[in-house]
């Protein structure tokens, strides 16, 4: 097992192991003063885990309570939020009580925020059950629901009092789900770390993902306690995710996450390439990387359109943008870039 130490306006752990679900109820109990955990889950993860949690919480002399809800990005929305809060309520949760997020993304967003705001803040503990949650949602404080105009528009920072990462809830993801985290995992690589990508590029990191997952997440505590609150330096996890954002958007949201990310980093590499910003060998080498963990590189959606759905993002500051540039193998970089701009990136992106 490994921990990685967060310093942030609240202080916790990562721990990243085997087997560790059933440590929960031990480490929230010498953690907490709270006796009741409402653990937190969907209609995907809950039937695979939900017992195994809620007996070492309820060993530890927990009582617990649970909220289920349907799986997928569509429930993350106010009106579970709200179900969620008045549930809260109804089982009569305190302050020194405890949340528990046992899921993906969606999940730890939600729960995050709800304990973000019930009862003005209450203790939230983060079990991330995919490679992406792993890797990114559930490490830094960001909660968040969407709004009708788009992802995560309402939200708080609130970190939470632990991350338990159990690897082996990641070996019942579809491989398609995995590979979603993966497309993370390569971001990390390109941001800033030249020896991670090495490492995914010579060994296959699935069977054993360990030493990669702890990997990633010291990277993120690195830029979380940096810029807590993402007006600089953390805003580089965006690699990919300008664009990426805008893909998700023309799919209606069909395209899942981590595929709309492996196709904005390939286009804002190709992009800064044509810019004289990176070297040219960056953009196969990232394609190569891409098509191994099974992700895609391409997109079907035109200039005109990507440009629209990608300016009604809400990274951007008035009349600019901020876009992370690749620039070389395993580096990149903060840039303002004029929304007028904008387009000429997604036009050289696009290769047209
Ligand atoms: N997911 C990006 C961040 O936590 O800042």
């Amino acid at each position: 097992m490994r921990t990685v130490s967060v310093k942030a306006s609240r202080s916790y752990e990562v721990k990243i192991g085997r087997d560790l679900l059933k440590t929960v109820g031990a480490e929230a109990a010498s953690l907490l003063k709270g006796r009741t955990a409402a653990i937190v889950s969907d209609s995907n993860v809950a039937p695979l885990y939900l017992e195994q949690t809620k007996a070492s919480l309820e060993s530890a002399g927990f009582r617990t309570c649970s909220f289920v809800f349907p799986a997928g990005e569509g429930s993350k929305n106010g009106q579970t939020y709200l179900n969620l809060l008045e549930f809260l309520a109804e089982h009569q949760i305190t302050r020194s009580d405890t949340l528990v997020a046992l899921g993906g993304g969606v999940v730890g967003d939600l729960t995050g925020f709800a304990a973000a705001t019930f009862l003005r803040g209450v203790a939230f503990i983060q079990i991330p059950t995919t490679l992406l949650a792993a890797v990114d949602a559930s490490v830094g404080g960001k909660t968040a629901i969407d709004l009708k105009n788009g992802k995560n528009l309402a939200g708080a920072f609130y970190q939470p009092r632990l991350v338990l990462c159990d690897l082996d809830t990641l070996s019942t993801l579809p491989s398609d789900v995995f590979a979603d985290g993966c497309a993370e995992v390569i971001k990390y690589g390109m941001i800033g770390d030249p020896g991670l990508l090495d490492l995914l590029e010579t060994t296959d990191f699935r069977a054993d993902p360990e030493e990669i997952v702890a990997r990633c997440i010291a990277q993120k505590r690195d830029l979380v306690e940096e810029d807590e609150f993402d007006t600089g330096a953390r805003q580089l996890l965006n690699l990919g995710h300008t664009i990426g954002h805008g893909i998700e958007a023309c799919s209606g949201y069909g395209l899942s996450h981590g595929k709309a990310v492996a196709i904005g980093m390939t286009l804002i590499t190709r992009a800064a390439v044509a810019f004289g910003q990176c070297p040219p060998e960056a953009l196969p080498r990232l394609q190569s990387l891409l098509k191994r963990y099974d992700l895609p590189d391409t997109t079907g959606y035109g200039a005109e359109e990507l440009y629209e759905k990608t300016l009604s993002d809400k990274k951007r500051t008035g009349s600019t943008i901020s876009l992370v540039v690749p620039t070389a193998w395993g580096k990149s970089e903060l840039q303002k870039v004029a929304v007028s701009d904008l387009y000429h990136w997604i036009e050289k992106g696009l290769n047209l």
